[in-house]
């Protein structure tokens, strides 16, 4: 049985065998077993379930995250040209291939193809002792998954050239197709998809928002976003500035979202999806002198978000409830509402490389919450007050649909052009402002987002 939760791999339930180090480990780049599984188990997750690698996939890994975050970021990004590379090597190409030997063989020959520093022996042996193993593997094909590894490792340079040679679209799934083309068709720019998903293969690099005190070395501004920082070349990951509530971690898109320009007062504000609390925090530091209230419905989620903000000293009133039920009952209106819905996640590809491998059957469900959601918000938004609409996904039916529905449907709501006209953003030819926020897939180097802003007269 697989567990659904990755993390920590339960040792009593792992052959003692593969919990040691192996005698052969002694290469530049050792790889340690339980790095191995873990990105076995979170291959098994993606493929197997169709479920999303949770964040602390690898928490308790240590120096060895590294190298297995590497591994699955490359097994999950290349799982198509891996499985068809293999395919025709097999007796019986077109007879279907259990999990996990695709699983075992797929880790093998990226560490073979693309990571040097792995020896052939810990590349292909332990491949082997996976697909050996009764849980992660398929025993019957262990002679199998040896033979092919052993024949790749003989020239690796030749296999990362032949596995780099196969077309890109192998490891785009028709899900993928359609957000990457919601993404640049705004923008009439349907002729680079190609040029979109190298951008999005390339690993993501963290974005910061300063929080208190001074910036930390390493750290350098992003130009033309006030308080938002990135690692300079080589720097070391900020742990101990983020542990202390120096900073946090926050994606540029979201910086340039709530970088809305507002000059009207504002005393009580609403962040409806609140959870892990990166807005909460910017606008709780932009409007100090409000009330902030944020809601999330999930009991686990509303606790960390509770405790982050204490942690960053954010005064904000949380409440574990849904937020249109909630607004139903609250009797306020608000001067600023933000609606960051839960969506589909298509913006956020190149953060979360298993997206093209999840099962996306959802989708109507989270448009009719998305509407449900919005117009409780609209509802509860107090005369001149502004409300921002945002979702991390390109697809138009979670952003775009939703506007014409409101501007249809709520005279009384009117666009409120809050941001910058940026090259590349969507406005009107001559406007320095707009109030749609969808930042260009190409030119813009942050998460996929759309947003839009109203007000009520
Ligand atoms: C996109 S995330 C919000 C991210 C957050 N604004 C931030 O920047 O840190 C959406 C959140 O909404 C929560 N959510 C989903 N349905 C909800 C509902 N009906 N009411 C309130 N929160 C909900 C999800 O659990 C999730 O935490």
């Amino acid at each position: 049985m697989l567990r659904r939760d990755l993390c920590p791999i339960p040792r009593a339930v792992r052959p003692c065998r593969l919990s040691q180090p192996q005698a052969f480990q002694d290469d530049g780049y050792p790889m340690s077993t339980p790095a191995r599984l873990h990105v076995a188990h979170a291959l098994h997750e993606v493929f197997g379930e169709g479920g999303r690698v949770p964040d602390i996939w690898d928490r308790d890994l240590g120096e060895d995250a590294h190298l297995a975050q590497a591994l699955l970021g490359l097994c999950l990004r290349r799982w198509g040209r891996l499985q068809a590379w293999v395919k025709p090597k097999l007796k019986d190409p077109d007879r279907g291939v259990p999990l996990g030997t695709r699983v075992s063989l797929a880790m093998g020959l990226a560490q073979l193809a693309w990571l040097p520093g792995v020896s052939d022996h810990a590349a292909v042996n332990e491949s082997v002792d996976l697909a050996a193993d009764r849980d992660l593997g398929f025993v019957p094909h262990k002679g199998l998954v040896n033979a092919i590894l052993r024949r790749a490792a003989k020239d690796r340079v030749a296999l990362a050239a032949e596995l780099d040679a196969l077309p890109a679209a192998l490891d785009r799934s028709p899900a993928v197709d359609r957000a990457l083309n919601a993404a640049l068709a705004p923008h009439r720019a349907e002729g680079e998809l190609e040029a979109l998903w190298a951008r999005l293969q390339q690993p993501p690099r963290p974005d910061f928002r300063l929080l208190k005190g001074d910036v930390p070395e390493g750290l350098v501004p992003v130009a033309g976003l006030p308080g938002c920082l990135c690692l300079e070349e080589g720097a070391p990951f900020p742990r101990p500035w983020l542990e202390a509530s120096g900073g946090m971690v926050q994606d540029r898109s979201s910086q340039a979202l709530l970088a809305y320009r507002w000059d009207q007062p504002v005393t009580r504000i609403l962040d409806a999806c609140a959870a892990p609390g990166g807005k909460t925090t910017t606008l709780a530091l932009r409007h100090p002198g409000a009330t902030l209230t944020a809601l999330e419905v999930h009991p686990k989620r509303a606790a960390r978000l509770r405790q982050t903000l204490q942690q960053r000293g954010v005064a904000a009133q949380v409440v574990q409830a849904d937020a249109a039920e909630w607004l139903e009952v609250c009797g306020v209106t608000f001067d600023l509402i933000l609606l960051d819905a839960p969506c589909s996640g298509s913006g956020t590809l190149q953060k979360h490389p298993e997206w093209p491998w999840l099962k996306h059957e959802d989708l109507p469900r989270l448009t009719s919450l998305q509407r449900r959601l919005l117009t409780a918000a609209a509802d509860h938004l107090a005369p001149g007050g502004l409300l921002i609409y945002a979702v991390c996904s390109w697809l138009p039916e979670e952003g775009l649909a939703h506007r014409e529905w409101l501007e249809q449907a709520r005279p009384d709501l009117v666009p409120a052009k809050v941001w910058p006209a940026r090259p590349g953003a969507t406005s009107e030819p001559g406007d320095e402002a707009t109030a749609l926020f969808q930042p260009h897939p190409l030119r813009w180097d942050g998460e996929g987002f759309q947003g839009f802003a109203v007000r009520r007269n």
